[in-house]
Order: C-alpha cells, then sequence, then structure tokens
C-alpha cells in the first residue's frame, strides 16, 4: 500500500478573535513546532490567517482557511479568492463543509468550481462530503457520498486529483458527540477511494489523504486512526484547546 502522510487538520470555525488565535497557535506551536511525521494544519478564521501566519511561519506547522471564492477577484462582495489566500501563504482551503452545504447553499457544482480554483492557485483543498442522518437510516448514504465526491471533484485531472485531501465527515457526527464507529467511517473511506479509482486510476486512488471528521477526539482517534483508509482527522471542537489538539497529533504520531 502507498505511504499516505497523516494529516490533523483543526477547523475552529467562527472561534477565536485574532488575539485568541495567537494564543492558540502558540500553545499548540510550543508543542508540535518540530512535527514532520504527521501534517499538521490550523484552520483559523480568515480575520486569524495573518496573525497565525505570523506564529507558525518557519516551522512545519500549516495553516488553511475554512472557504474561499472561486474567482480570483471582482465584484463579490464580501469573498476571498484562492490568491488572496495564496498571499498570506496559506496552503490549504476547507471546501464544501456541510455547515457551508447546508446553511449556505453549497452545490457540488460550487465546490467543483471551488476545488478547480484552489488548485490553479496552488492551494490544497480539503474538500468535505459526508452524509446526514436520515440518509444513512435510508441506506442512501453510499450513493450520497459518491454523488458528493463525482460532482465536487468532476473535470479534476489525475495529476491535481492526487494532491487533494478528502474529508469524510457524516453531517449526524459533527459536534454532536457522536462518532462513526472505526468499521463504519473505514467501510466509508474503502467506498470513497474506490469511487477515486473509478474517476481515474488505481494510483490515485491509493495516493488522496481520506480524513475523518464529527466529533474526532484523543479519547476515539486511535481506533479511527488504526484503520488502513483513515488518513487523518478533520477536527472541530477538540482543534480549538491546544491541549486536546496536540493529544491528537501525538496519537497520528503512534504507528
Ligand atoms: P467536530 O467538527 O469535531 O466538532 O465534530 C468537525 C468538523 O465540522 O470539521
Amino acid at each position: 500500500m502507498k505511504h499516505r502522510k497523516r494529516i490533523i487538520a483543526g477547523n475552529w470555525k467562527m472561534n477565536k478573535t485574532a488575539s485568541e488565535s495567537q494564543t492558540l497557535a502558540g500553545e499548540i506551536k510550543r508543542e508540535l513546532a518540530e512535527c514532520s511525521d504527521v501534517e499538521v494544519v490550523l484552520c483559523p478564521p480568515f480575520t486569524s490567517l495573518a496573525i497565525v501566519a505570523d506564529v507558525v511561519g518557519g516551522t512545519s506547522i500549516k495553516f488553511g482557511a475554512q472557504n474561499m471564492h472561486w474567482e480570483a477577484s471582482g465584484a463579490y462582495t464580501g469573498e476571498i479568492s484562492a490568491y488572496m489566500l495564496r498571499s498570506l501563504y496559506c496552503h490549504f482551503v476547507i471546501l464544501g463543509h456541510s455547515e457551508r452545504r447546508s446553511y449556505f447553499g453549497e452545490t457540488d457544482e460550487i465546490v467543483n468550481k471551488k476545488a478547480k480554483a484552489a488548485l490553479a492557485a496552488t492551494l490544497t483543498p480539503i474538500v468535505c462530503v459526508g452524509e446526514t442522518i436520515e440518509e444513512r437510516q435510508a441506506e442512501k448514504h453510499m450513493q450520497v457520498v459518491r454523488t458528493q465526491v463525482q460532482g465536487s471533484l468532476a473535470g479534476i485531472a489525475p495529476a491535481d486529483l492526487k494532491k487533494l485531501v478528502i474529508a469524510y465527515e457524516p453531517v449526524w457526527a459533527i459536534g454532536t458527540g457522536l462518532t462513526a464507529s472505526p468499521e463504519q467511517a473505514q467501510e466509508m473511506h474503502a467506498f470513497i477511494r474506490s469511487v477515486l479509482k473509478e474517476m481515474s486510476n488505481e494510483d490515485v486512488a491509493q495516493s488522496v489523504r481520506i480524513q475523518y471528521g464529527g466529533s474526532m477526539k484523543p479519547s476515539n482517534a486511535a481506533e479511527l486512526l488504526a484503520k488502513p483508509d483513515i488518513d487523518g482527522g478533520l477536527i472541530g471542537g477538540a482543534s480549538l484547546e491546544a491541549k486536546s489538539f496536540v493529544e491528537l497529533v501525538r496519537i497520528a504520531q503512534q504507528k
């Protein structure tokens, strides 16, 4: 099997002022500045990107945004482009998070435009997919995730597909304290890899890192990360405190 470097990303959502972000990033940096076996990514709100860049600059910790617009510039009041993010040395951008899909009407088509624009600007998209509880109960979860993966990544060349990260986040597990069982998550991650293979080839399917997200915390991370197709975590609640986030990275460092 291909070696995929684990990736633990903190999605701070709409939390932390610039000075709170400076403190949190500083605490994380003290513990993880030298961490090179796991990719560590902080995704603060836009208003904290510059200060986080300042704090983690020169370390192995990377950072990213939580959203962007697909156009490079123009009359889009309130929006931020991929080039603006790159100009702050962002490496990553979370796209199609379920909160954006459900509260802000983001469709697979929009996520697809954003993913292409991010890749063109050399940003690494973390493309989020995941089913609702109703969809799982109706046993439609595989079909739903297949449609999201195919739609969000349509028309992206294999060489670019290899660069991106996918986050499988069952909507019913986000911020709820409920977690997919390691078996449920593994089943979906392996399925996503099979969809990637259909869309491109085995090499791409084995190269793309697939994170799990949804109430991942130190108490359940080891079991999830032990599964062969789970390559890391996209962490919400547990990323807002240095202690739990650092602990998650330490767990990911164990083989
Ligand atoms: P959670 O959020 O860890 O708080 O469930 C994960 C996410 O929404 O990315």
